[in-house]
């Protein structure tokens, strides 16, 4: 987590079915053997077997998944036992173990003992704590560097990294894939029946490292083969990369690079397909591990756990393609910090609550709005070197909440236990470090109480979205590559809009392209730098049948290899669009005024790091610069396609423009909230048939007032509301209409 940089992302705007190998298994089979496992340790009708499959039956589930991560490997063997009691009395249902204890599995190449982890698992058993397993890979032992340094990866600069630490493997090399391989194999073969064992955790938050990406040599002779499979033949490579430029034609596969530091910038193109090959590469890796489980433990479920958005190097959609269900790590305290430091300031708490959701709601949109698990949540004061303070009273409840509300089923606290000694000493657990209860102990067991009540039909409810916000790996990468502005960031845009589309409560998936439209009122899509033809077609279709397309500036500039398209800007999509861009502008100093008229009139707003001057061609114009060299020119359009309209918002506006924009532009297109909102407060809807729960969720360290239409339950206390409903500071309630 150290390591996670966020700084040129927040700056500005401050702002999966299963493998072949298991097809042998009917969906039935799979569920009533984890339903037997489950019920086994305590746990009757796994909500999370809905990740993958409908519940046998008609049955609901009934429970989440309550859980800490716990290291039995860091504690001593005496205290298992009151760790498993303890963590029986405080509800929790999994433990989350072993991610990194390699060394005490393989304490020499080949010898395994797993003596000890099968009683740490017993341990939990008989308490009632169902196991998840993570395997180790993550984190490989001194004597594996020691004979095999070439494991190690090699940084974008083209310096090795050192072991010590955890994380700096290269995804590509056979030897460590051979070795993870081995030690995942042997594991699995140990706990494929053992009572208890749920499921497993693959690794651990792939290629969260100092150095994300690695350049080695091994990766060198991978990316050759990915690009000879891609392209076929060289001569297909220098066109789709126009290698033509700075003599770099190839005359032999063996000749390709990668973008290490060589006294120019890179080929846009062979540098966005190394960021497509490094993504494959990790999620090749973690292939290989899940083809083992797969075989030879076909009754548990297999996941991994990422860290989300706002962090964007693996592809997560093919990265849980094959796997059960979606988890990734929320720290939102820890973020806050981050921010804090980075913006030397105090940060809203929108921004963090905004940050949080737009993490959910990616996790829920990747397998199509499937549940997904927080492998990790917050539960105390979080870092490192420097860390966060303890969560406010009320906010360690207030972000499972928020998980649930945003469609999760399962949470589990990070850790149970906070170490003496390591690199997160001070990553504070549910006990201390002198084993008492930590201040956020008695907080964590109400709400895991108070979950547990919830009943199966709300666990059960989905998540409704009638807005769309698409997130583009290839467009985060290929302006990584060149943003045009060095404070252009990608996921800056996505988590604004974000931030102002969640300013509407209304429901938003956060998803990729190619994902079907027809289900959405209004899709956003800021900055989409890459555009292909077919994610064209869909927008096209999407708006002419009747949707709202909302994008901005930079609009389909590239092509797939990165190269500039031939036709006026926004290329693909200008007669959708019904403009042309007349030029495009970074901004560095003297930002422009823009002035809103029509549908959008109201306060000024202004330009901040880029301007798209628009030149409309049928599009009505919503907004012009209002000083500078563009002065009177479009900078906001919308335009009549089809039965739908679209609309190019070509200045970089501030948020507070931006958020009025967009939520005029949501009003207009149909998308109607459940409630106002006081400022500060959150509210989600999750609904099944006419029946709906709503979720509000207060940010902030002061009460606020709820004026609700219809009379409700309310479903945490039970207690009939009517006229208004109060929330106390990081309050939440769970509303459903009586
Ligand atoms: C996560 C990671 C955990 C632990 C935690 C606190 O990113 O998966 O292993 O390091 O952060 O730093």
């Amino acid at each position: 987590m150290r390591a996670l940089k966020i700084s040129s992302t927040f700056k500005t705007q401050h702002s999966l079915e299963r493998g072949s190998n298991v097809a042998l298994l009917s969906r039935r089979e799979f569920l009533s053997g984890t339903v037997a496992v489950l019920g086994a340790t305590g746990l009757r009708h796994p909500i999370w077997a809905l990740a993958n499959a409908s519940v046998a039956g008609g049955a609901l589930p009934s429970q989440l998944l309550l859980g800490v991560d716990y290291y039995p490997d860091q504690t001593p063997e005496n205290l298992w036992e009151e760790d498993s009691r303890m963590m029986a009395e405080a509800g929790f249902t999994n433990a989350r173990i072993a991610e990194f204890a390699w060394a005490l599995m393989e304490p020499s190449e080949g010898k395994f003992d797993f003596a000890w982890l099968r009683r740490a698992v017993e341990t939990l058993h008989k308490s009632n704590i169902a196991v998840i397993l993570g395997t180790p890979s993550a984190a490989p032992p001194p004597w594996l560097t020691a004979k095999y340094p070439e494991i190690v990866e090699v940084n974008a600069q083209g310096a090795r990294l050192y072991p010590g630490g955890r994380r700096f493997t290269c995804p590509t090399n056979k030897t460590y894939r051979r070795l993870s391989l081995a030690v995942a194999s042997e594991m699995a073969r140990a706990f494929a029946d053992a009572p208890g064992v749920v499921g497993w955790q693959i690794d651990n938050e792939l290629t969260l490292s100092s150095s994300p990406r690695c350049y080695c040599d091994f990766c060198r002779a991978g990316f050759q083969e990915w690009v000879r499979a891609k392209y076929g033949s060289l001569e297909h490579v220098n066109r789709s990369w126009g290698t033509v430029f700075w003599s770099q034609t190839y005359t032999d596969f063996g000749q390709i690079p990668v973008p290490l530091p060589s006294g120019g910038d890179p080929n846009p193109g062979l540098a966005l397909d190394y960021d497509r090959y490094q993504s494959y590469a990790n999620s090749s890796y973690l292939e290989e591990q899940l083809g083992v489980l797969r075989k030879v433990c076909p009754r548990h479920f297999v996941t991994t756990n990422n860290v989300g958005l706002p962090l964007d190097i693996i592809d997560l959609r093919s990265l849980y393609e094959k796997l059960d269900f979606v988890a990734f790590d929320n720290y939102p305290g820890f973020f806050e910090m981050l921010l804090h430091e980075q913006n030397s300031g105090p940060v809203s708490p929108d921004v963090i609550s905004s940050t949080a959701a737009l993490g959910h709601d990616f996790g829920r949109s990747l397998k199509g709005g499937k549940p997904f698990m927080v492998m990790e949540e917050q539960s105390g004061k979080a870092g490192q070197r420097s860390f966060s303070p303890q969560p406010e009273k009320g906010q360690l409840r207030l972000w499972t909440y928020q998980a649930i509300a945003h469609g999760a089923m399962g949470v589990n606290y990070f850790r149970w236990d906070t170490a003496t000694f390591g690199a997160e000493e001070y990553w504070h657990g549910v006990l201390n470090h002198d084993r008492s209860k930590s201040p956020g102990y008695e907080e964590i067991k109400q709400t895991i109480k108070e979950l547990k009540a919830l009943g199966p039909e709300v666990l059960n409810s989905s998540y409704a979205a009638e807005t769309a916000l698409v997130f583009d790996y290839d467009c985060d990468w290929a302006l990584q590559i060149q943003p045009g502005h060095h404070e252009l960031s990608y996921v800056a845009q996505i988590t604004s809009w974000y931030g102002a589309a969640a300013a509407s409560h209304t429901g938003i998936d956060v998803i990729l392209p190619g994902v079907d439209l027809t289900a959405y009122k209004i899709v956003l899509a800021p900055v989409v730098y890459v555009l292909s033809e077919t994610q064209a077609a869909k927008i096209r279709s999407f708006v002419q049948n009747g949707g709202m397309f909302v994008s901005n500036f930079r609009l389909g500039v590239k092509n797939e290899n990165s190269q500039i398209v031939r036709t006026p800007l926004p290329g693909l999509l200008r007669d959708v669009m019904g403009v042309t861009v007349e030029d495009y502008a970074p901004i560095y100093s003297r930002n422009p005024g823009v002035k809103f008229s029509g549908a959008l009139a109201g306060p000024d707003g202004e330009c901040g790091i880029w301007a798209d001057i628009l030149q409309p061609s049928g599009a009505e114009v919503l907004g012009t610069y209002a000083s500078g060299a563009h002065a009177g020119k479009a900078a906001i359009t919308i335009n009549s396609f089809g039965q739908g309209k679209s609309v190019y918002i070509g200045a970089d506006l501030e948020r507070a423009s931006l958020d009025r924009v967009l939520r005029s532009l949501a009003a207009s297109a149909g998308v109607r909230q459940a409630l106002e909102v006081p400022s500060g407060v959150e509210m989600t809807v999750r609904q099944s048939g006419d029946k709906h729960w709503i979720f509000l969720l207060n940010h902030t360290a002061t009460s606020k007032t709820v004026s609700i239409p219809r009379a409700c339950t309310d479903l945490l206390t039970g207690q009939w509301r009517a006229g208004t409903v109060d929330l106390s500071a990081y309050g939440v309630r769970v509303l459903v209409a009586s």
